[in-house]
């Protein structure tokens, strides 16, 4: 039997990932096949024209789980009593730009939609945060939404999961399904600490087989880099492959995963990390809920790694606290 329907808005509509992602939800790959959805686009006036455009491409499929499309300009309507947010909309860093460049730029942005979602979304709406730097811009929303619960707000970390696993998955020969317990550790970031110390490959851990040269060398630097490679390689930030793990990161949110997951969530103080930071945690879901898995041995050298991506959270903190006033 088909539930009632939900209501999804996803923010940069018009944008490249954005392109991939709408198709993905409104056809039901992200929240099931028996759960229709209203879909809300939310873009900057400038981009309307397009996204008119990517919303009559999308009446085009005639997707039945679809029931409606809106586009709008206005954050207090797109966020109208939705049960997820997908906040991708934001300014993309282009070649040599740190993520941390789009601070300033995209930090009004996540203010402006953290107060709209307080006003307007669904008690109980799922927000997650895509556009860049992800982890400060959630921090962000979620403070400008104390109406909200912090639990309710995430930063996507999936992607940077996603390709250690595939790294790691390449490097012993194996199909990606092997590979189990890799832990994203922090920041999106090249700070970030891709861990694969308690990762399992066919139930083996991953560190009897694989080098520790190779670990700290190649594995580390290259899923920090992932992202900067490949702007070099498209000239673009990577966007089939975000709008994939969006599908997947909300999926699990909505319908639960005992299987270890990275995202980026308000600290609790779990492995001292410093409480309501948002830093990437290994995580199973459960009703809707994150529990950050507990009892994870952390040796000197993780420490030090997850110390890093902590300091350049704070940073960011620190410099968006004083924007907020
Ligand atoms: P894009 O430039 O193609 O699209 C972004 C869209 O957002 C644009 O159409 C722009 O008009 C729109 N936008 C800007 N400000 C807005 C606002 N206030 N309200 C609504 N829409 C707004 O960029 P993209 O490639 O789709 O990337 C989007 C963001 O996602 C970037 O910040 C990028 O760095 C980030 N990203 C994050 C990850 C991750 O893993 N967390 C991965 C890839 C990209
Ligand atoms: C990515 O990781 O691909 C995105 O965050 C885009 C970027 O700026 O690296």
């Amino acid at each position: 039997m088909m539930k009632p329907p939900v209501r999804v808005a996803i923010t940069g509509g018009a944008g490249q990932i954005a392109y991939s992602l709408i198709f993905r939800v409104a056809s039901g790959e992200m929240l099931g096949q028996d759960q229709p959805i209203i879909l809300n686009l939310l873009e900057v006036p400038q981009a309307l024209t397009t996204l008119k455009g990517v919303m009559m491409e999308l009446q085009d499929c005639a997707y039945p789980l679809l029931q409606d499309v809106a586009i709008t300009d206005d954050p207090n309507v797109a966020f109208a009593e939705i049960d997820y947010a997908l906040l991708v909309g934001a300014a993309p860093r282009g070649p040599g730009m740190e993520r941390a460049d789009l601070l300033k730029i995209n930090s009004e942005v996540f203010k402006i939609h953290g107060k709209a979602l307080n006003e307007q979304a669904n008690r109980k709406v799922k927000v997650l945060v895509v556009g860049n730097p992800a982890n400060t811009n959630a921090f962000i929303a979620m403070k400008c939404a104390p109406k909200l619960d912090p639990k309710q707000f995430s930063a996507m970390m999936r992607l940077d999961h996603a390709r250690a696993v595939n790294l790691l998955a390449a490097k012993v020969g194996v199909n990606v399904s092997a590979v189990e317990n890799i832990v994203v550790w922090g920041n999106h970031s090249a700070n970030q600490y891709p861990s694969i110390a308690h990762a399992l490959v066919n139930g083996k851990a991953a560190s009897s087989l694989v080098e520790q040269n190779w670990v700290e060398n190649e594995f580390i630097p290259a899923v920090q880099q992932r992202g900067a490679t490949i702007i070099k390689a498209r000239g673009k930030s990577s966007a089939a492959s975000a709008a994939s793990a969006v599908v997947a990161h909300m999926r699990d949110w909505a319908m639960g995963t005992e299987k270890l997951v990275s995202v980026a969530i308000a600290s609790d103080g779990s492995y001292d990390i410093p409480p309501g930071l948002v830093y990437s945690f290994p995580v199973t879901i459960k009703n809707g809920e994150f529990s950050i898995v507990q009892g994870l041995d952390i040796d000197k050298f993780s420490r030090s790694r997850m110390l890093v991506s902590q300091k350049e959270l704070e940073q960011e903190r620190d410099i968006i606290l004083d924007l907020l006033g």
